[in-house]
Formats: structure tokens, C-alpha cells, sequence
């Protein structure tokens, strides 16, 4: 932490469309967490036919791979945004799912991830390791085809990807400053070892969409997800950019997070939506940040029980931490959450290390 504490972030929402992020100046942005709407999912062709009629027609023809195609055309400005837009050494992490669907007389995948994956390679991104979102279903009617004849079925459709890029060369903390801040936004050991493994065993979220008539589905992705992400691949004081911003999540995992963040989405009827959770969603943001902190202490706990040592110390918290690079660790409390322009948030925090929560069972030393 600097000597003047933990700095208000701010989080804005812009109605819009991500073809053109003209608000955000060039090389202004840390990170992007988003999810597109899925080509080829059937609750996103209205989306996609009002921008371009031509799918529509393609689809009644049976077309499914040139409509699928023509779906991915339509996301391509947002990607070059994203190229403009991101600093030298930001990274890009995007959550797609593959469809499966049936068109005319054809069953087949339509492999989302793959075309995605092959833009952000030819707009010279560099492609990193990825994250598969695995979210096992018991649905009945998860093994499609013929059942248990040859050559007939398909094997089950139960993960999403988690496509990772970065743009140039590995990002510089050079000053003390950024050093620190770093350090700050440092991971435990025990949730390193679970957020940077390729494979992540998270629930969907409930896709009912209570206070708006948008839409029936939110296409929401979990919290944890975003928050995971923003932790991983930003800093505190950073910019999260999501440009398919829907219910808000990553707005909110950023609040979380310590991070400012912007958003971009089509639909206005969210901007109720996302106010109102706004307005409640501190107790439930601090629970998760205590968590963060209590399941650490029990990860210490055990090792004081299996007479093992864990040898540095958290300057912050005063407990025990498994390697030098959680010393500086720092997870602030969210002190209040007001609005501070018509569709502009401000977020203060804590700057110690504990605050009146109830929840809060540790003690700091
Ligand atoms: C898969 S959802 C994202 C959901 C979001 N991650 C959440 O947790 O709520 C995609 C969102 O992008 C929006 N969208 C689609 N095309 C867009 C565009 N060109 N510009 C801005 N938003 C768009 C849709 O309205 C939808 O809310």
C-alpha cells in the first residue's frame, strides 16, 4: 500500500455498440474480460440478423457454415478495438462456448473458440495457454445422436474456453511504485496453484433475469470467473475493459478487485439492473474478499497441524504466507459504492487490513 492508501476506483457504462470504442482512447486499456454473444447459439440470431439480414436467409437455406462465418465478421471490429485500445503487454481474456446445431439436414459443431482464436493470431496477439471452463451437466439429453450406435452419436458439449492473449511483449513493472503494486495484487500460494490450472470446475450461473425485460436469459458468466481473471492478469488501479458488458459481472468483479473498470453494451435495459445490484452488493463483495482471507488462515492452520512451516509473513494480515511473494499481499475492503454520473460508479476502500464486518473472524497483529 503507498502511504496515501488505497485509491477510489471508478466503473463506467457505456450504451453502445463495440464495433466503435471511440470513448477509449488508444493503448489506454490493462486487460479485457469479456464474452461475445455465441454465433450459432440460437438465443443470439436476433442479434446477429439485425446486423446483418443476410444470416437470416442463409440460415433458411441450410448455410449453417457460411451464416457461422458471417456471424464472426460481425465481431471483428470489436476485436481491432480491443487491439487499439489495450496497452503493449495488456492481455485479452475471452470466454466463448462452441454451439452445436442442427441446419437443414446438418448436425455439426460450430468450433466459436477456433475462428477466435485464429483473429486475435492474424491481428500478431499472442496466444497463451487456456482455461477450460469445465461445467459437468446431469441433463438428460446431453449425449446426443443415436444413443448407443456407431457412428451416429456425439460425444457430450459440457466446457466453455477461456481464451487468453496478449498483446506484445511480456508487460514492465519498472519503477518502485509499480513494484509494489504489484506485490500488492499478489495471489495467495494455495490459489495460484487452482486459478493458473488450465482446467476450472465453476458453476453456471442462474440464467433467470428477475428485474428486466431485456431478455429471458442473461448469459451471465459466474463472478468468480471475471474476479479470477481480473486477479491474474491486472493490477490494482488498472482499467478492465469488457465490451459485451450484459449484466454487469465484470463491472462488479472489478469493484471487487480494486480495479477501474468500463463496460460496453447494446441493450439499456441492464442499466436498472446493474444499479440496483450496485446498491446491495457490498455485503456480498466483502464475504467473498473474507473468504479469500479465511480460507488462507485455514491453509495455514493445517500446516501448523502437520507441524509444517510456512516461512514468511503477510506485512498487511501478520499471518504466516508460503513464499516472499505474498508478503506485500493486500485485499481491501469496499467502503461505499456511489453513483457519481449517470451511468459512472465510485468505489472507495478500506485501508486496513480489517473493517466493522461481522464476518471478519481473524484479528489483525
Ligand atoms: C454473452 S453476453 C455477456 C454477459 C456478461 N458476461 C454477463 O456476465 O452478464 C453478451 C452481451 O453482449 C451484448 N452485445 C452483443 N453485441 C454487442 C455489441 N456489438 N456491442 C455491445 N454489446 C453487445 C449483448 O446484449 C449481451 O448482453
Amino acid at each position: 500500500m503507498n502511504t496515501q492508501g488505497i485509491a477510489d476506483t471508478t466503473h463506467e457504462i457505456a450504451i453502445g455498440d463495440a464495433q466503435s470504442l471511440d470513448r477509449i482512447p488508444d493503448e489506454s486499456v490493462d486487460l479485457v474480460v469479456t464474452s461475445p454473444p455465441y454465433p450459432m447459439i440460437e438465443m443470439w440470431d436476433t442479434l446477429f440478423t439485425a446486423q446483418h439480414p443476410e444470416i437470416k436467409n442463409l440460415m433458411e437455406h441450410g448455410l449453417g457454415k457460411k451464416a457461422f462465418l458471417l456471424m464472426h465478421k460481425l465481431l471483428d471490429p470489436v476485436w481491432l478495438e480491443i487491439k487499439r485500445t489495450l496497452k503493449p503487454g495488456g492481455f485479452v481474456c475471452i470466454n466463448i462456448g462452441d454451439a452445436t446445431r442442427t441446419v437443414g439436414n446438418s448436425f455439426q459443431l460450430y468450433p466459436n473458440h477456433t475462428i477466435i482464436q485464429k483473429r486475435f493470431f492474424e491481428l500478431q496477439f499472442d496466444a497463451l495457454p487456456i482455461i477450460l471452463w469445465w461445467k459437468p451437466t446431469n441433463a438428460p439429453n446431453k449425449f446426443m445422436g443415436s444413443g448407443m450406435l456407431a457412428a451416429g452419436a456425439y460425444v457430450t458439449l459440457e466446457h466453455e474456453y477461456i481464451l487468453i492473449f496478449r498483446k506484445g511483449a511480456k508487460r514492465e513493472f519498472s519503477n518502485r511504485e509499480q513494484k509494489l503494486g504489484r506485490r500488492q495484487s499478489a495471489l495467495f500460494w494455495e490459489e495460484r496453484n487452482t486459478w493458473y490450472s488450465d482446467r476450472w470446475d465453476l458453476n453456471g450461473v442462474r440464467q433467470i433475469l428477475p428485474r428486466t425485460k431485456v431478455r429471458k436469459r442473461s448469459a451471465a458468466y459466474p463472478f468468480e470467473l471475471a474476479y479470477r481473471l481480473i486477479n491474474m492478469f491486472s493490477v490494482q488501479g488498472d482499467l478492465v475493459v469488457d465490451p459485451f458488458l450484459g449484466t454487469g459481472t465484470t463491472l462488479f468483479a472489478a469493484m471487487t478487485a480494486c480495479r477501474n473498470s468500463m463496460g460496453v453494451e447494446l441493450e439499456r435495459g441492464f442499466i436498472p439492473l446493474i444499479k440496483s445490484q450496485a446498491k446491495e452488493v457490498i455485503p456480498k463483495m466483502n464475504d467473498y474478499i473474507c473468504n479469500r482471507i479465511n480460507a488462507h488462515k485455514q491453509f495455514v492452520h493445517e500446516h501448523i497441524l502437520q507441524n509444517k512451516k510456512l516461512p514468511y509473513k503477510n506485512r498487511h494480515y501478520g499471518f504466516a504466507v508460503k513464499t516472499r511473494q505474498e508478503t506485500d499481499l493486500f485485499i481491501p475492503y469496499i467502503n461505499r459504492i456511489h453513483l457519481s454520473g449517470p451511468l459512472c460508479f465510485n468505489v472507495s476502500y478500506y485501508n486496513k487490513a480489517t473493517k466493522a464486518n461481522p464476518h471478519i473472524i481473524y484479528k489483525l497483529q
